[in-house]
C-alpha cells in the first residue's frame, strides 16, 4: 500500500534530476541506504523528520537560481532549448552484473560507428547501453565524452518525427530560413566525437534507417548507438543481440547460483521491495529455477520479485507465468510484461507472427527439421522464418555440432500459445505436431533392432517432452 503521497516520491526524483545524482549518490548524501531511497521513490515509506529536513534543505539549495519545482519531471518537449541536450537518464535502481557484456560492448562502440543493441522489450537494452556509455565517459574515453541521449521508446503527443525529437535534443531550434535537417547537420559538424544514443528506435525504423545513414555520412566523427526491438537494416550497422541475464545451470552449486546475474537481480529487487528479505532465507535452487524459467529476462525478473512481499519463493515458482499476467498497478512505472510482449509482437510481420504462434506448440528446443514440419513449408523458407525470429530475439539458439536447436522461453511460449488460440489455429497445428512426433517415435522404435540404437535412443530422448504433450493433447 502507498503510505506516502505521490508528490513526495516525485519531489525526490525531481530533486535528484536537478542535482544530477543517482539513487546511490543521494543515499550517500543523506546517510541512508540505497534501498531506502528506492522505497521512498516508490512511495513505499517515508523518511524520518530529521532526514525530511535534510531533504528540504537540499531542495532549497537546488532551487536557488533554478526553476521552481513544477510537479513531475518535465517532459522532453517542455524543456528550454539549452537544457534539451545530452544527459543520460538517471537510473532509478541499482545496476546488476553484465560485466562480460559491458566489456564487449565498450570495445564494439569504440570500433564501430553504428551499433544496434537488439532484443525484445524488457531485455535490458536501454540499461546496458546507458551503462556502457556512462562507463566509457567515466573512463575518459573519447567515445563517451560528448553524449546525446534521445529517448524514442515512448510516443509523444502530438506525434513527432524521430528527426524532430533528435533536433530538439541537439538544441537545434526550428528556423524558417534553414531546413531542419540542414541545421541538424551543421550542429553535428560542430561536435566531432559526439555519440548519439537513440533509445527505443523500433517505432521509427523506416525514418531512422534513412536518417542515420545521412548523419553518419555528413559527420565523420559521429558515432551512433541504437537500442531497438528490430534491426534498422542500414549498411555498416553492427547488430548486437542483448543476451538474457546469465542464469545458473541446473546442477549449479549454491554459490554459483547466488553469483549469477539473474539471481542477483532477483535478490536486489526483492530486498528493495521487502526490507527484511535476505538471500539466505530462500532456497537458492528455487530462485535459480525461477530465473531460468523467466529466460533471464530482466523485466520479468523484476516484476516477479515484486511478489516476495506476498508469496513465498516456492509459491512464486509454482505460479510464475500466471503471476506475470497480474502485474500489479504501478509496477515498474507503467510497464506491464503483457503490454511489452504485445507491443513487440505487433512489430513483427504477419508471417513472422504466424511462425511464432505455430512454434509455440513445441514443448522443448527444436531443430530446423522439426520446425519445418510444424510450419509446413520447405527447409529454406523455414530457415528464413527462424532467422527472422532469432534476429528479433524471440528465439534463442542452442549451438550444436551437427545441427543447432532453437528454444523459446516459457513466458514467450505462453504468450505465443495464447495468440495461437486467438487465431483459431491450435487444432490444425497440434495435429501436425502430433503426426510428426508419432512418426518420429515409430521410426525410432523400428531402429531398435538395427545398428543405430544409440541414435534412435538420443532422438527419442530429445523428443520426450513433445511426445508427452502430444499424448496429453490426444487424450
Ligand atoms: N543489468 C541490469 N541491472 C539492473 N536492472 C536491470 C538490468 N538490465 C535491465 N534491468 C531492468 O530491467 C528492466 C528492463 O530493462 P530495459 O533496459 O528497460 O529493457 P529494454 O530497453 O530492453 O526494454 C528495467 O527496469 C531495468 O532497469
Ligand atoms: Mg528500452
Amino acid at each position: 500500500m502507498d503510505s506516502e503521497p505521490p508528490s513526495f516520491a516525485e519531489r525526490l526524483r525531481l530533486l535528484r534530476a536537478r542535482l544530477g545524482l543517482s539513487q546511490e549518490q543521494l543515499a550517500r548524501r543523506l546517510s541512508v541506504s540505497f534501498a531506502t531511497v528506492n522505497r521512498w521513490e516508490a512511495g513505499r515509506s517515508r523518511p524520518s523528520a530529521r532526514t525530511a529536513a535534510a531533504i528540504a534543505e537540499l531542495e532549497a539549495s537546488a532551487s536557488r537560481g533554478q526553476r521552481p519545482a513544477q510537479g513531475p519531471e518535465p517532459a522532453e518537449e517542455q524543456e528550454p532549448a539549452e537544457e534539451r541536450t545530452a544527459r543520460l537518464p538517471i537510473a532509478q535502481s541499482s545496476f546488476v552484473g553484465r560485466e562480460r557484456e559491458l566489456a564487449e560492448l565498450a570495445g564494439l562502440l569504440t570500433r564501430s560507428r553504428l551499433t544496434s543493441l537488439i532484443g525484445p522489450g524488457g531485455a535490458g537494452k536501454t540499461r546496458l547501453a546507458v551503462e556502457t556509455v556512462r562507463r566509457l565517459a567515466a573512463a575518459g574515453s573519447g567515445a563517451g565524452s560528448d553524449v546525446v541521449f534521445v529517448p524514442l521508446e515512448r510516443a509523444v503527443q502530438p506525434p513527432r518525427s524521430a528527426a524532430s525529437r533528435l533536433a530538439a535534443r541537439l538544441g537545434v531550434r526550428d528556423r524558417r530560413d534553414v531546413p531542419q535537417q540542414q541545421a541538424m547537420l551543421a550542429a553535428l559538424k560542430g561536435r566531432p566525437g559526439l555519440l548519439l544514443l537513440l533509445d527505443g528506435a523500433e517505432h521509427h525504423r523506416e525514418e531512422l534507417a534513412g536518417l542515420v545513414g545521412e548523419l553518419l555520412a555528413a559527420a565523420p566523427g559521429l558515432r551512433i548507438v541504437v537500442t531497438s526491438r528490430v534491426i534498422l537494416g542500414v549498411p555498416g550497422e553492427v547488430c548486437w543481440a542483448v543476451p538474457p541475464l546469465d542464469c545458473p545451470p541446473v546442477a549449479a552449486a549454491a554459490p554459483e547460483v547466488a553469483s549469477s546475474d539473474a539471481v542477483r537481480l532477483f535478490i536486489a529487487r526483492a530486498t528493495e521491495r521487502l526490507p527484511g528479505f535476505s538471500a539466505a532465507d530462500v532456497p537458492p535452487h528455487a530462485v535459480g529455477e525461477l530465473c531460468r524459467r523467466l529466460g533471464g529476462l530482466p523485466l520479468a525478473i523484476e516484476l516477479i520479485a515484486g511478489w516476495v512481499g506476498t508469496l513465498s519463493v516456492r509459491e512464486i515458482v509454482q505460479q510464475r507465468v500466471a503471476l506475470l499476467e497480474y502485474d500489479p498497478p504501478g509496477a515498474q512505472g507503467s510497464r506491464k510484461l503483457a503490454d511489452v510482449l504485445r507491443a513487440s509482437y505487433d512489430l513483427l510481420e504477419p508471417g513472422q507472427q504466424r511462425t511464432l504462434r505455430l512454434l509455440s506448440v513445441f514443448a522443448a528446443p527444436f531443430s530446423l527439421t522439426d520446425a519445418q514440419a510444424v510450419i509446413g513449408v520447405g527447409e529454406p523458407a523455414a530457415a528464413a522464418a527462424l532467422r527472422g525470429l532469432v534476429d528479433a530475439s524471440w528465439l534463442a539458439v542452442i549451438r550444436g555440432v551437427e545441427q543447432n536447436r532453437f528454444s523459446m522461453v516459457e513466458i514467450i511460449r505462453t504468450f505465443a500459445g495464447a495468440r495461437l488460440q486467438d487465431a483459431d489455429e491450435t487444432a490444425q497445428v497440434r495435429r501436425r505436431h502430433a503426426r510428426y512426433f508419432s512418426d518420429l517415435a515409430a521410426r525410432a522404435a523400428s531402429s531398435f533392432g538395427g545398428p543405430d540404437v544409440r541414435g534412435a535412443t538420443a532422438r527419442l530422448e530429445a523428443a520426450v517432452d513433445d511426445l508427452r504433450t502430444t499424448l496429453e493433447w490426444a487424450a
